[in-house]
């Protein structure tokens, strides 16, 4: 079953979104409709939290199996006790710190949030976005929105309205059009409910920060063992997310044997009649413009916000130009270096080709 509709887009201004707009969203989801709207890390295909009717067709629509809960919008942080119960102090404090922004918590759900919002788990994801355009969205409605990122199951995230369009068209009510999302990357998602917190996926809010305020803080096993050599023998332990049409390749080890790799990579799937795409940073780009490949710049080497901002535009557009395969390298691990390959590997379905 898929939910179906006559998709309408609006324009907004992402600064002081007219409220005429916001009402046509409003009167949408308080029928039980959905719509995608920008927020700071990637565009949300949102539905009231507290209907389950509603919250089905979101599932319905982005064709996601139901196994994967849904992050609840709020506005203010007062919105927290309607959704969530037994709420540790240590929640509290980063709720003041980090929100409103990108940053997930996930805690005891409360019995009035639909159990399919977190897929029969007895807990709920929250988080309160700082985009103008969201903020406006929750505090008309006057109840909280669940919505994941604005892509169909398996395609990278959507930073722009085009993205949800290409995805979503005729399976939303409504694109509210903010422009590009600043971030670029989705949100950091931490689990309050096990004693120690646990970063469960990096992101725009980073590790570093966290531990200031929660020195315990700590990154999930699982993206660990991602990290690990055993990748390749447990790919079960991908969930395929964000995976690109094409193949796309993940380069890791020392800069200059790494440029060396990917050029001897490219070069040789080209002789095979490949058609190859290479995300590459600015100053990398023109080791790669010979070799016949198609080059989509992420920007400046050291501008890890730069290239989180156009990683999934770039993934895109490099599968628009239905390219076989895609090679990219690792940015590190440090700060939003961790969320930047936590996203490329499983773009990569672990597919990490480590040289040294
Ligand atoms: O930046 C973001 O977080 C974007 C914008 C739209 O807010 N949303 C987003 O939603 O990325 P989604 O559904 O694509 O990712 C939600 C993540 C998933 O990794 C999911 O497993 C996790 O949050 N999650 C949600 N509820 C959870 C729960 N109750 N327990 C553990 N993880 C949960
Ligand atoms: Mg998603």
């Amino acid at each position: 079953m898929t939910y179906t509709a006559q998709t309408q887009v609006l324009q907004i201004d992402s600064q002081n979104p007219q409220s005429d707009h916001i009402q046509v969203a409003v009167e949408i989801l308080r029928r039980g409709g959905l719509v995608a709207f920008p927020t700071e890390t990637v565009y949300g295909l949102g539905a009231n939290a507290l209907d389950g009717i509603a919250v089905e067709r979101i599932y319905q629509a982005k064709r996601r199996p139901a196994n994967d809960p849904l992050i609840v919008h709020i506005h203010e942080v007062s919105q927290l006790d309607l959704l969530a119960v037994n709420i540790p102090d240590s929640a509290r404090q980063l709720a003041q710190k980090f929100w409103a922004g990108p940053l997930t918590m996930v805690l005891k759900r409360a019995a009035n949030v639909p159990s399919n919002v977190a897929h029969g788990l007895d807990t709920v994801a929250v988080r309160m976005p700082v985009h103008p355009v969201a903020h406006a969205l929750i505090k008309a409605a006057g109840f909280p929105i669940a919505a994941p990122s604005a892509n169909t199951f398996t395609r990278p995230s959507s930073t722009s309205a085009a993205h949800v369009l290409e995805d979503l068209n005729g399976r939303v009510d409504l694109v509210l059009d903010g422009g590009a999302a600043s971030i670029g990357l989705e949100s950091t998602v931490i689990d309050m409910t096990q004693g120690e917190p646990v970063v469960l996926r990096p992101g725009g809010i980073l590790l570093e920060q966290l531990q200031e305020i929660i020195p315990s803080v700590r990154l999930s096993p699982r993206f660990l063992a991602m990290n690990g050599q055993q990748v390749s023998s447990s790919p079960g332990m991908l969930t395929k997310h964000y995976s690109p049409r094409a193949h796309l390749m993940l380069f890791d080890g020392p800069l200059d044997v790494v440029m060396i790799a990917m050029a001897d990579t490219a070069q040789r799937l080209v002789a095979n009649g490949k058609r190859v795409g290479i995300l590459a940073v600015e100053e990398e780009a023109p080791q790669f413009t010979e070799l016949g490949v198609r080059i989509i710049s992420l920007g400046k080497r050291d501008d890890l916000s730069q290239i989180a901002r156009v990683l999934f535009g770039a993934i895109r557009a490099l599968d628009a130009q239905g390219v076989d395969s895609i090679l990219v390298r690792s940015f590190g691990q440090e700060g939003l270096g961790a969320a930047i390959w936590d996203r490329l590997i499983r773009a990569a379905e672990g597919n990490v080709i480590r040289v040294s």
